[in-house]
């Protein structure tokens, strides 16, 4: 053993010694704050959101080969990369150097906003590229399948790979047959020349090509090492934990014997995950280190033979090899396993991951195990003691101890039989989203009939998701032996099975009836998957099946992907250096890819900082008994607690209307409310103490949670709010027909990529504190920070380099923690950091509102509906935020685009024992909109109407008035619909839909379309105030300073296009710095679609202050430079700074009259989405979806739709996918991106085409333009209602004609269930109030 072991590694082509390596350091931390190598974010620390994408090379002296691969540096234990070469971000390019093509076309494809999630996309692609120069649009999506975007939507990501695919342009798609280039874009013509619109956001011809010769080497020093060095076991040990990496087979088994307990690391994704959130701790770890012997691929006589130490991204690859190579009837295992690895996690999980630490972990959801089990896989064990076989079968997955490994085996490697002929094995799953995402329930199936005997010789069933571990069906198998292969054996399974498997009601993970139902349905599907190959086998002896049931078979997968974007070109007369109106990339684009744009975290350590970590209330509504900080303050490095007592005075702010305490005192009111928090020399130490604080409380009653509770118990804030318009009771009475109904809409989780963060430093001078916020409110920060030290704002200064996103989330959560933050500063007068890990984040900050809607409207039998009352409940949690607002603007928006002549609508905010809800991008809108909208498809199917010609009916028409009486002009919103109509092919897809639905029984297509009327401006002329500053300094160069944020939106970009535009400066003589309270004072929060707009105003103001001072010299010298004509203004002695001011728009909104005029303009959009379901499992993919929008004139294209893609993709996953689950007690279970889960690149539609309508209107707005960040969410939407369409005609076809109540999210499991049918008849219901359930919906 090398005791004194060093660890030798290279970090993009330098050599890394480490002597004194902390064994549980991971590689993203030591990246990070060691070698100060900050463009590889954290995201989750978790392996989810692939912010932390690193490539490894490794080269196996055995092979002679060096194999790259992507992996997440937050699960990779420091020392676990002895010999390995890492690449970042930093590593393949850079500003200073040169950049990297995928560097470069990331950012000149308009493909990060935020640019949180830019270093691991371009790490994936670099990787990708690395192993295949010329991939195809699989491979494609497959490599970037394990990195979230919450910004972009991904069409730009994706447009800036394809380039690098060899049929770049093309949809690839071979479906039907037609190829993208082949035709126009959905029957539109071509563009001619002359054009006025533009269908290109980039220019591919200036792109730099892909050159692989100039990749890094990988380092010869390793190669030799890893050839020549003696093999020697590494022990490296550290405080607490003592990490060994035996290099020979032998060293690992004596390693073995003597540390049985230890895990053997190989992947870490599952003991990575288990130390990291529950809390598990290891002393000693083995971590074997090339170790050929498990590593074999051995073809042998009955099957092939897998090292347990090959990745699972080895295996995938092994095993499409054999499935080429063999005949098919012995490759069935082989396949269904390939099935399973092409959707398991990401590329980098599969390519950490290892098939020993796969079938070892057991995980309750394993997609192979369930495989292996029936595909009656042998293990091979091995000790000191000699080897054995051992199968992989139920009492192995069920860890029974005579059928598991002994502590001082190891498994070496795994034999999976070929397949017979007649022998059949299929896999299935579902989960809430295609790819990336754990099962809800999966499931191995085999069955081997004699030589035409038809009667089943052999049967295996295995599931997960149903049980602590993989369940084998063993008993029902047994029962059906010996049975023909007909319907009858079907329903004789499906009995059999539902009863073997047990899931009680209250079985942890929830959805239990729908996982009841998943048992049976995938019985079906294999049954007929089965069928289908006898009947191809032996087609006299087997019947065919009926062909409308043959849609049960193929799985729903999106593949290839194309997209169409259009806008309206510039005015030819405009002045060819004007950038206005043009798409220009993003003034961070190029530093967000290659890791160089600094984010809070990434900002280098001030002398002697602190960490600060919170501790949080575990209960909903509890007395706090008695704080014990004894122990947490004991722990080494841990310098203080802030309790409520340091506060004593200042522990409460006022944000708006209603003080809010910063610290939980005497009682909490929700899971997660801040109760106090440990500062410490580092961030372990913080956060180690912080678990060591005991709290004692006294549960308090009642416990509200739900909007019914709050109803039940009068549990409100206050004021009610109404607005009414004409005469509602009266027109009830003229109506043909009346419908009543309800929507209920969950919450979302902001998940901005970047976590709350913040940086406080006291200055040591005149009480001064600086504090660096990722925020959306820096005034709001400065006020509250000035508050809580006593001290005037004018010493408290807030600065905002860029956020990593924020949609609503980064205000006033964010102000309670930059106070304790700066408390705990200034009372240390040292630097304090705070940091939310991805789960605190999202238990803390809480997101968007849940909601019910109640709705009775009273129509004609043509559709048009003359009276509508309504109701909104939103589940405000427990302490106002913006609740309230968030109400009225839901109220005020909630008639969408229709014309109500009779309407009222009531709401009101609930209070909960929830964490308090807050704003989010839509601000009460998406919640409104969809419950009008579901009102209006209850409407049309009463009428038997199509919704869209409900919609149309009783659209607002040219010129009009909101219930509000404002005037409304919705001439362009008409045209956005009937563009929409067009471009989408409507009628003719609407009757290939139904012709679909028609020839299909188990899948159903869904098409809808739903516009949008988007009022934008704020309830305040004082809340849309902006300023700005802009100097020019002697050498012509010029700052601007303006009070919005950098979050995504690019705002800083269009300021610059504008400070450009009015000075006459090119745009690279422009330089923005960031946002500070310093130098723009009582500033707004940005939010509302606005912040480019209000400050372009400001800006424009001062550059026109400062062009009047300076066009008698410009005049004098129209030859002349900036820099001749800032020096002569220099001279002349005239000012070279100016500010700038917008008073904001009129706005006003009387509630006791029901009369305002509230918004400054309104946005207009339409969207057509296609959907196909699987009606057995609930799965659904995106076909397309069209968007027309009318955003007036555009001040950046490219940027505007950047901000409709990606708010359409938030909104679709707010109205599909993204599900919060709470427990009886109201603790948020969905904690991190494991268990929530937001779009991938899977997700998104096939065909995503946006077209821009003709500017029309002259507003009185930055240069006519419009602000669009928030409107493109609610046309998520329409994927909800093609959804619901399909749902219905599924409906329609088993008979069933009632009224469909689909609440929001329309998950998997509300698709399943909707569409009844004899499954979901058969599973067993628990009757309500029986059991406990494991979750409430909220
Ligand atoms: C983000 C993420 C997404 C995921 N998604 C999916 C998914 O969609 N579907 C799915 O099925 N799984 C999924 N997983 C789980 C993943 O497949 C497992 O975590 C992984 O296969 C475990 O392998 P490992 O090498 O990382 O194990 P490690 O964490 O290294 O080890 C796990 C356990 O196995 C033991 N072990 C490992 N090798 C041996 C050996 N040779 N002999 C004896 N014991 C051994 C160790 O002692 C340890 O107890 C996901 C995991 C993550 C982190
Ligand atoms: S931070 Fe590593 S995957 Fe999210
Ligand atoms: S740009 Fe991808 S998360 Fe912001």
């Amino acid at each position: 053993m090398d005791r004194a072991a060093e660890l030798l590694f290279y970090v993009n082509g330098r050599k890394v010694i480490e002597k004194n390596v902390d064994p549980e350091t991971m590689l993203l931390p030591y990246l990070r704050k060691k070698l100060r190598l900050t463009g590889t974010k954290y995201g989750c620390g978790g392996g989810d959101c692939g912010a932390c994408t690193v490539m490894i090379s490794r080269y196996n002296p055995v092979t002679k080969k060096i194999r790259h691969y992507p992996a997440n540096a937050c699960l990779i234990p420091v020392c676990s990369v002895h010999g390995a070469a890492i690449t970042t971000v930093e590593g393949i390019g850079s500003t200073k150097t040169r950049i990297h093509p995928v560097q470069e076309r990331i950012a000149k494809c308009h493909g990060t906003q935020c640019g949180f999630c830019t270093p691991g996309m371009v790490m994936s692609m670099y990787t990708l590229l690395r192993n295949h120069p010329d991939p195809t649009l699989d491979q494609l999506t497959d490599a970037l399948g394990g990195n979230l975007c919450r910004c972009t939507g991904y069409r730009p990501i994706i447009d800036a790979c394809k380039t690098f695919c060899n049929t770049s342009g093309c949809c690839q798609r071979k479906e039907n047959g037609v190829c993208c280039l082949n035709q126009g874009m959905n029957g539109l013509p071509e563009v001619e020349e002359g054009d006025e619109t533009s269908k290109k956001l980039f220019s591919e011809e200036e792109f730099l090509p892909l050159d692989p010769t100039q990749e890094l080497i990988f380092p010869p020093e390793l190669m030799i090492m890893a050839e020549k060095q003696p093999q020697r076991t590494r022990v490296f040990g550290g405080d607490r934990m003592t990490w060994i990496s035996p290099v020979t087979l032998k060293d690992l088994l004596e390693a073995k014997v003597k540390y049985p307990q230890a895990p053997v690391i190989m992947g870490n994704t599952s003991t990575g995950p288990a130390v990291k959130f529950k809390g598990v701790f290891h002393a000693v770890v083995i971590s074997p280190d090339r170790i050929e012997e498990l590593n074999v691929v051995n073809y042998t006589y009955n099957g092939l033979t897998l090292g347990a130490g090959l990745s699972l991204a080895q295996v995938k690859d092994i095993l499409a090899d054999a499935v080429l190579k063999l005949p098919e009837e012995k490759t069935q295992t082989y396949q269904a396993l390939l099935k399973h690895l092409r959707t398991l996690a990401g590329s980098q999980i599969r390519n950490m991951a290892s098939l020993g630490g796969h079938i070892v972990s057991r995980h309750l959801d394993s997609d192979l195990n369930p495989i292996l089990a029936v595909g009656n896989c042998t293990l091979n064990l091995l000790s000191k003691e000699g080897g054995r076989q051992i199968p992989l079968n139920e009492q192995f997955l069920r860890k029974c101890p005579s059928a598991d490994l002994k502590p001082e085996e190891i498994l070496i490697s795994v034999n999976i039989p070929y397949s017979r002929k007649w022998e059949f094995v299929s896999a299935f799953r579902q989960a809430q989203r295609q790819q990336n995402a754990l099962a809800i329930v999966n499931s191995g199936m085999r069955v081997f009939f004699g030589e035409g005997s038809g009667t089943v010789r052999e049967l295996s069933i295995s599931y997960g998701g149903v049980g602590p571990t993989t369940i084998c069906a063993k008993n029902s198998c047994q029962k059906l032996i010996g049975r023909p292969w007909n319907e009858e054996m079907l329903d004789a399974a499906c009995r059999l099975v539902l009863e073997e498997v047990f899931l009680p009601g209250s079985a942890p993970g929830g959805k239990v009836e729908f996982k009841r139902t998943l048992i049976v349905s995938f019985l079906f599907k294999f049954y007929l998957e089965v069928s289908q190959i006898l009947k191809r086998m032996d087609p006299i002896h087997y019947p065919s099946l009926e062909d409308k049931y043959e849609s049960a078979l193929e799985d729903l997968y999106s593949r290839h992907r194309w997209s169409a974007v259009n806008y309206q070109n510039v005015d030819p007369k405009q002045l060819p250096q004007d950038p206005i109106g043009h798409p220009i990339m993003h003034l961070s684009g190029i530093k967000h890819a290659t890791g160089e744009a600094i984010y809070c975290d990434d900002m280098p350590a001030v002398d002697r900082e602190l960490f600060l970590a919170t501790v949080t209330s575990s209960r909903a509504h509890a007395k706090i008994v008695s704080i014990d900080l004894s122990e947490a303050l004991s722990l080494p490095g841990v310098v203080d607690v802030v309790t409520e007592e340091h506060l004593e005075g200042v522990n409460s702010f006022c944000f708006l209307t209603k003080p809010e305490k910063l610290l939980g005192s005497e009682e909490v009111f929700w899971v997660g409310q801040i109760v106090c928090a440990v500062i410490a020399e580092s961030e372990v130490q913080a956060r180690r103490a912080a678990k060591l604080v005991k709290i004692v409380y006294q549960d308090l009653e009642p416990v509200i949670l739900t909007i019914e509770e709050a109803i039940q118990h009068n549990s409100f804030f206050e004021p009610e709010r109404k607005l009414e318009y004409g005469n509602v009771d009266e027109a009830f009475k003229v109506v043909d027909q009346i419908i009543e109904g309800e929507i209920h809409l969950g919450g979302q989780e902001h998940f901005y990529m970047e976590t709350q963060s913040m940086l406080a430093v006291p200055k040591g001078e005149d009480q001064e504190m600086d504090i660096y916020v990722s925020t959306q409110y820096p005034k709001s920060i400065q006020d509250v920070v000035a508050s809580v030290l006593k001290l005037p704002a004018n010493k408290v200064m807030c600065h905002v380099k860029r956020v990593g996103g924020a949609f609503g989330g980064k205000t006033f959560r964010t102000g309670i923690m930059a106070a304790i933050t700066a408390f705990a500063a200034n009372k240390h007068g040292r630097a304090v950091r705070c940091i939310l890990e991805r789960g605190e984040d999202m238990l803390i900050t809480a997101g968007r509102h849940p909601y019910l809607g109640k709705y009775k409207a009273g129509f004609m039998n043509d559709g048009r509906i003359l009276a509508l009352e309504m109701e909104h409940y939103s589940n405000g949690g427990a302490s106002l935020d913006e609740s309230l607002f968030v109400l009225e603007c839901g109220i005020l928006k909630m008639e969408n685009c229709y014309k109500f002549p009779n309407l009222r609508c009531r709401g009101r905010a609930c209070r909960t024992n929830l964490p308090p809800n807050t704003a989010f991008r839509g601000f009460g809108f998406p919640q409104a909109g969809l419950i009008t909208e579901s009102c209006i498809t209850d409407v049309a199917a009463k009428c038997g109407l199509p919704p869209e010609k409900v919609r149309m009916i009783n659209m607002y028409k040219e010129i009009d008035q909101t219930p509000y009486k404002q005037e409304i002009n919705a001439k362009n919103l008409t045209q956005c619909w009937k563009e929409c109509m067009a471009m989408s092919s409507y009628s003719l897809r609407k009757a290939a839909v139904e012709k679909f639905n028609s020839e299909n029984y188990w899948k159903k297509k869904g098409l809808a379309m739903v516009p949008v009327k988007y009022p934008v401006g704020f309830n305040s002329r004082a809340a849309g105030q902006a300023a700005a500053l802009v100097h020019i300094y002697l050498d012509g160069s010029v700052l601007v300073t303006h009070g919005g944020i950098e979050m995504g939106q690019g705002v800083h970009t269009k300021m610059i296009q504008v400070a450009s535009r009015e000075l006459g400066v090119p745009l690279s003589d422009v330089h923005l710095r960031g946002t500070s309270t310093e130098t723009v004072p009582n500033t707004n929060i940005s939010g509302g679609s606005l912040v480019a707009d209000l400050n372009g105003l400001a800006i424009k103001d001062a550059c026109q202050t400062l062009r009047k001072r300076l066009e008698p010299i410009i005049s004098k010298n129209p030859r002349g430079t900036w820099k001749d004509w800032a020096q002569a203004a220099f001279d002349e002695s005239i000012s070279l700074s100016a500010t700038g001011y917008f008073r904001g728009y009129e706005s006003s909104m009387n509630w006791e009259t029901g009369e305002g005029q509230m918004f400054e303009y309104f946005v207009f959009g339409a969207a057509c989405s296609e959907v196909e379901i699987d009606c057995l499992t609930g799965a659904h993919k995106n076909i397309r979806t069209d968007i027309v929008m009318d955003i007036g004139h555009s001040i950046n294209p490219a940027i505007d739709i950047g901000q409709i893609e990606g708010a359409f993709v938030q909104g679709m996953g707010l109205y599909t996918i993204e599900e919060l689950s709470y427990s009886p007690q109201g603790v948020l279970y969905t904690c991190g991106p494991d268990q929530y889960k937001i779009p991938t690149i899977c997700d998104i539609p096939t065909e995503f085409h946006i077209s821009l309508l003709p500017p029309s209107q002259n507003l009185n707005t930055l240069y006519s333009s419009k602000g669009m960040g928030e409107s493109g969410i609610f046309l998520g939407s329409s994927v909800f209602f093609a959804i619901h369409d399909a749902v219905s005609a599924a409906r329609r076809e088993r008979g069933l004609l009632g009224p469909l109540k689909l609440n929001s999210p329309l998950t998997p499991e509300k698709i399943r269930m909707a569409c009844e049918d004899k499954f979901t008849k058969m599973i067993p219901r628990d009757k309500p109030g029986s059991y406990v359930p494991w979750n409430i919906p909220i």
